[in-house]
């Protein structure tokens, strides 16, 4: 047992790297919980009386020769390592950090916002799983209204008061119930229809609505209104409006703008005419203010909804609408810019 200690004082006294893996090595090999040392020093007891003092010297004299050696050879490597740091230039630029970019959609929606903003707009939302009352009957549109039929909705199973909101129109009616004219206020917000996917369409879509009550709104402001819009957020201002129907407005009007036949690109996306349709509007029938606890003879309003998607792709280019939604990072990336 002694002759086998001192064979490891030689070998820990003899060894030298600057690897520190080698030199962790080294240290399990002695030091560890089953290394060496541990092993003589459970050892001890089994030792003859005679030999215990000169054994247990020994030992101890290899464990100071293994804590001195590693504590030499560990300053030594990490003197090397920073050695060889000064090869590097430090002045090189570190990785660039991937930040990521903003969806095309969160970017129109909130360049909307603002443009609403300026004006004194507020923002209000509302959830998406929504009740009949909210998203069809206090908008003008009683159960086997026919007009229903222009929003082609998921209806849950169990309960057919529940839906998935068509629109963000039912925000607006939530806020009427809990706020007191003057109102001003837009609703940005996710909906859903029971639509076929394609390059055109998708089951879920992305709104923003707006609605303004107070006293004496008249058609003009609408159209006021809207120019100021259309000529902030697109820099256009020739607009038309074309008399259309919605049950929760009257008047109601289809928004176009003159976009121009400067391209070939216009010609294909306002199908020739140099027009394109952007919103539907109306002032808001007095049977809405009403189921909504607002007088209709003290008020009056306006409303508009447009969907972002169909904006986006407008103002980017973009030809399909399944685009937007399938995460594909050589997409977003491209939209790095507009943090
Ligand atoms: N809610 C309508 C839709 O989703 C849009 C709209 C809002 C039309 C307000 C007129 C007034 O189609």
């Amino acid at each position: 047992m002694i002759s086998e200690i001192k064979k490891r004082i030689k070998q820990a006294e003899s060894f030298n790297s600057n690897d520190p893996d080698q030199i962790e090595k080294f240290r399990l090999e002695f030091i560890g919980k089953k290394g060496y040392i541990g092993y003589f020093f459970k050892k001890f007891k089994s030792i003859e009386n005679s030999d215990k003092k000169t054994y247990g010297q020994l030992i101890n004299e290899l464990k100071k020769i293994t804590l001195d050696k590693l504590e030499k050879l560990k300053a030594k490597s990490t003197f090397e390592t920073q050695e060889s740091l000064k090869a590097i230039d430090l002045t090189l630029p570190s990785k660039a950090i991937d930040l990521g970019s903003r969806h095309p959609i969160s970017i129109i929606r909130d360049k909307i916002i603002d443009v609403f903003y300026k004006i004194g707009f507020d923002i209000s939302e509302g959830p998406e799983i929504e009740d009949d009352w909210h998203n069809f009957t206090a908008l003008n549109l009683p159960l086997h209204h026919p007009a229903r039929d222009m929003q082609d909705t998921f209806f849950i199973n169990k309960d057919p008061d529940l839906l998935l909101r068509t629109h963000t129109s039912s925000v607006q009616v939530r806020h009427m119930e809990n706020n007191e004219p003057p109102i001003r206020t837009i609703s940005p917000g996710r909906v859903y229809r029971n639509e076929d996917i394609s390059s055109r369409s998708h089951c879920f879509f992305h709104q923003i609505e707006g609605l303004y009550i107070d006293k004496n709104v008249s058609f003009a402001d609408l159209k006021q209104t809207l120019i100021y819009f259309t000529k902030e957020l697109f820099g256009k201002s020739k607009i038309r409006l074309r008399p259309s129907y919605f049950p929760f407005t009257e008047p109601s009007a289809e928004l176009d703008i003159y976009w121009g036949l400067n391209s070939e690109t216009d010609y294909r996306i306002t199908k020739g005419t140099g027009w394109l349709e952007i919103m539907g509007c109306g002032m808001v029938d007095p049977n809405v203010l009403e189921n909504c606890k607002i007088d209709s003879n003290d008020y009056s309003g306006f409303a508009f909804g447009m969907g972002i998607e169909r904006i986006a792709m407008l103002l980017y280019q973009i030809e399909d609408i399944r685009i937007l939604f399938e995460n594909d990072t050589k997409f977003l990336n491209q939209f790095k810019n507009s943090i």
